[in-house]
């Protein structure tokens, strides 16, 4: 196996890693909710049991062709989702063993309504029922996402799921049947995830799914309006229904930094904030519309929001729940930042993104950012960027129930390829990076930055999305064979920031 790429302060002789400095002004609130993350298809397995519908995951991994790495499919993964089994028992088990006090999962909206709206399932909310009282019973809290990209097929197919307002109402009937079961127990919910990723990075393929007429570039925006819309009505209602719980939405996108000093990716950078995570959150916490940059674009095809859709959105979220992985640089091209606009085929790219110094996911690594390349002139550590990313939410969005960090995490190079267990649980650079991520969000709350809690990803290894098995998140390794867990490295390193920070 090569020896992994050299991650910014490489431990000395690849053996001890650095304990978290001692720093009498840190602290985490005593009612930080910590913890750690899955999502229904990356973990659940059990595609067919207990009267699940299909997703259109089922048919991304089934029947398009190398969608994804090695044509992996969820049919299996971490048996997370089959009750005759033990997995998941196991999972909320081992995790309560180290005094990890939040879990984030999702619910698989197929599971529950197999056609997608009409008849409910009642063996899908008994397992849920089952999962969440399991969670309560190892005092473990749960925290529940209604949507994390398994849309119920017959949706696409009937409507063209997202890109159809009548999404509105069927998510909004799942959310209620949702929050009438477990609301007695779950005061943590997450209506949508990354709806950036799943509205603008995944474009079905046609040959597959219910043909649409939008353009493929406004695809996107027609998604993203309905996003909005869904999770404000779901949003009211979870909130007349369970007046005492937490709701938001979860975005997601890493620190952004301009590639030189010059004017122009300075404005590069403002319209990538306002495209990206500005795109949800400046409507829901700021005007009820979008910001004036990423309207100037959309008023070209897009219905605007009428005064009352504005007043719905407005106010729909209680955090400002962020998925954040990484930083990135960003600059305008010689032709203006219209140029990325215009030339990409991603209408996604407001600005252009500089990849030169982030991995390829080939070795098995995944979202490190610039900071990570030993080449690299702007050393930029998540001690750096991880405040100055905080901050700028603080500032700008101005959560009045401050920030939560809903996903963070990291893809150690070359695991894939490790095949002793003692190599694989020593994850060296996942180790660093959790170590210097801490470091930053405590480094943020002594500055006055409200951060609430954070969720690493992931529990376990899974499904990655369109990496397939071959790209790892997990703290803890899975034998995919066994279904037999290990903690890895990494995870004592985030717990180990808990135990020496957290006030009693
Ligand atoms: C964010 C997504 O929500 C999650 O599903 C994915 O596995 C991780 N990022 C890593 O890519």
């Amino acid at each position: 196996i090569p020896p992994p790429p050299l991650y910014y302060s490489p431990f000395p002789s690849g053996q001890q890693q650095p304990m978290y400095p001692k720093n009498a002004s840190w602290s985490f609130p005593s009612n930080f909710w910590w913890g750690v993350a899955s999502a229904a298809y990356q973990v659940e397995g059990a595609a067919k049991d207990e009267g699940r519908g299909p997703s259109i995951w089922d048919v991304l991994t089934h029947r398009v062709t190398n969608f994804i790495a090695h044509n992996d499919t969820g049919d299996i993964a971490d048996n997370h989702g089959d009750n005759a089994s033990v997995p998941f028992l196991s999972n909320i088990a081992r995790i309560a063993a180290l005094g990890v006090p939040y879990y984030s999962f999702s619910i698989s909206w197929s599971r529950v309504f197999p056609f997608g709206s009409g008849p409910v399932n009642e063996e899908a909310l008994a397992h849920y029922d089952d999962m969440i009282n399991t969670c309560l019973q190892y005092n473990v809290t749960p925290m529940v996402t209604l949507y994390h990209w398994d849309l119920p097929l017959v949706l696409q197919n009937t409507y063209g799921g997202w890109l159809s307002q009548s999404i509105v109402n069927d998510f909004v009937e799942y959310a209620r049947v949702v929050f009438g079961r477990y609301g007695d127990r779950v005061q943590h919910w997450f209506t949508i995830n990354e709806p950036i990723v799943f509205c603008g990075f995944y474009p079905l393929p046609s040959q597959y799914f219910t043909q649409t007429s939008i353009p493929a570039k406004q695809q996107p925006f027609f998604c993203g309006q309905n996003v909005l819309l869904a999770h404000a009505e779901a949003y009211r209602l979870g909130k007349s229904m369970m007046p005492n719980s937490m709701i938001s939405f979860k975005t997601n996108g890493g620190h952004k930094i301009p590639l030189t000093n010059s004017s122009a990716d300075a404005q590069a950078v403002q319209r990538a904030w306002d495209f990206n995570e500005g795109w949800f959150a400046t409507p829901t916490f700021l005007t009820g519309d979008y910001a004036p940059s990423l309207k100037a674009y959309l008023s070209t095809f897009l219905t605007p929001f009428t005064a009352e859709q504005k007043r719905l959105i407005n106010g729909t979220a209680d955090v400002f729940a962020h998925d954040a992985y990484t930083s990135q640089f960003y600059y305008a091209p010689d032709g203006g930042i219209d140029a990325c606009l215009a030339n990409s085929s991603n209408p996604l790219y407001p600005a252009c993104v500089n990849t030169t110094y982030t991995y390829s996911t080939a070795d098995g690594g995944w979202n490190i950012g610039p900071a990570a390349d030993p080449g690299s002139p702007w050393l930029h550590k998540a001690t750096d960027w991880v405040p100055a990313f905080l901050r700028y939410i603080q500032d700008t969005w101005k959560p009045a129930g401050g920030i939560a960090v809903t996903e963070f995490g990291f893809a150690e190079p070359f695991e894939y390829s490790k095949t002793l267990l003692a190599d694989i649980r020593w994850d060296p650079i996942r180790s660093q990076y959790y170590h210097d991520y801490m470091q930053g969000i405590l480094i943020a709350l002594s500055e006055g930055v409200n951060v609430v809690g954070c969720l690493a990803w992931s529990i376990v290894d899974n499904l990655e999305w369109s990496s397939g098995y071959t790209v790892k998140f997990g703290m803890q390794y899975v034998n995919f064979t066994t279904q037999e867990r290990t903690y890895k490295a990494s995870f004592f390193y985030y717990v180990d920031a808990f135990n020496q920070y957290l006030q009693k």
